[in-house]
């Protein structure tokens, strides 16, 4: 059968002040194209899958903290669909961890790898591909297909995949190499080489194969997973995985399978993932989902701006104004109790504020 994990227990720091440690980006209702209301990412995320993998087959892997978060923002995801880490270990745990327990209800399984941070359009586009991506285990059972973008920046917080030589199948070619977050140079080469696609976060694979590729590369994980399912389902299970996951070591499935599998020539391949791609990681990235006023200012809330432009513009209190006048490319972030403000190219150094932020509280 094929299944649909979506990775949620990511917690979204350069979102901050709206993102936070208890209520990250992928639950918010962030995302509003004016056709039905603001929508969460992880809605967006779940239905772009239920058009390519039937409902009961939708899992999705997150922090034990979000469950009744996700619960609210899925009302058709199945109970026992839910994956709950009791600590975060980043996606390589995450993604063995949904895989092993995909192959314990069905050994068979092929697995869709999902992020619940994207937005993506057209869905129709999206599924398509997906499908492909799919069908190319049928000729090719133990690959680790990625899906690939066309980059159109050197951004350096992206993976990008070598394209090689083509496959039987069109638009799926073998990946020549895999590189996570490179070097701003490494990325300018592989953007003028024309040969690199960004790795989009998504993969397809059956559950066994990145299994195996996790018993080769990060056997530490392997045998940790292979403990937690050999427990029976519930409380037993729930004790193993407590006691065993927090112990596993932290690292993305990016640079723990992609990078060392991409070196065994043809064992990963690529599919052009051709369609709008939004990875809402940053508040310029989020300013693609709000409306766009006069002066280019992205703006959502009760906002009034005078001789102002560029600028990202978020007040989620309705209670609250934000008002700004000559300011220019800023981003200007007011919720209940935290107000940010910062030009827009520190933008990435939300971070670096938030951890500042919680040193000196
Ligand atoms: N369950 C779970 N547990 N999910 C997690 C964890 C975890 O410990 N950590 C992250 N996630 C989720 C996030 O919520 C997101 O949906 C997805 O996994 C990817 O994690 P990010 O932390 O957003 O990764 P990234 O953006 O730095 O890099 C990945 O995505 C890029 C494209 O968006 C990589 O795959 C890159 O190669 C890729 O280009
Ligand atoms: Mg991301």
């Amino acid at each position: 059968m094929r299944h649909a994990v979506i990775m949620a227990g990511g917690s979204g720091t350069r979102l901050w002040p709206l993102s936070r440690a208890a209520r990250p980006k992928q639950l918010l209702d962030v995302v509003d194209d004016g056709s039905s209301g603001a929508r969460s990412l992880l809605a967006e995320a779940f239905g772009r899958m239920a058009q390519v993998v039937p409902a009961d087959c939708i899992w999705v892997c997150t922090a034990a903290a979000y469950a009744d978060q996700v619960r609210g923002v899925l009302p058709g995801l199945s109970a026992d669909r839910l994956i709950l880490e009791p600590a975060a270990r980043d996606t390589a745990n995450a993604v063995g961890l949904s895989a092993a327990l995909v192959a314990d209800v069905d050994p068979g399984a092929e697995l869709a790898v999902v992020s619940a941070d994207h937005v993506i359009r057209p869905v129709d586009r999206f599924a398509h591909v997906l499908r492909t991506a799919f069908d190319v285990l049928a000729d090719r059972p133990d690959s680790l297909v990625t899906l690939g973008i066309t980059p159109v920046t050197p951004a350096t917080g992206f993976g990008y995949v070598q394209r090689g030589r083509p496959t039987q199948t069109a638009g799926v070619a073998e990946a020549e190499g895999f590189r996570e977050k490179p070097d701003r140079t490494t990325a300018e080469a592989y953007l003028a080489s024309g040969d690199y696609l960004w790795n989009s976060g998504m993969f397809v694979w059956r559950a066994r194969t990145v299994l195996d590729a996790l018993a080769d590369l990060l056997p530490e994980t392997a045998e940790g997973l292979a403990r937690i399912v050999a427990a029976a389902p519930g409380p037993a299970r729930e004790a193993v995985l407590a006691e065993v996951f927090p112990r596993l070591p932290k690292i993305s499935v990016d640079y723990a399978v992609l990078e060392p599998a991409s070196r065994q020539p043809g064992r990963v391949l690529v599919a052009d993932l051709d369609v709008d791609w939004l990875d809402v990681g940053s508040w310029p990235a989020l300013a693609h989902t709000l409306e766009v006023e006069g002066g280019g200012n992205a703006v959502r809330g009760a906002v009034v701006l005078l001789d102002a432009s560029g600028n990202v513009v978020f007040s989620d209190d309705p209670a609250h104004l934000v008002a700004l006048v000559g300011v220019r490319d800023s981003v200007v972030v007011h919720t209940r109790d935290v107000t940010m403000v910062c030009p827009i190219v520190d933008a990435e150094r939300v971070k670096e504020l938030l951890s500042a932020v919680e040193r000196a509280h």
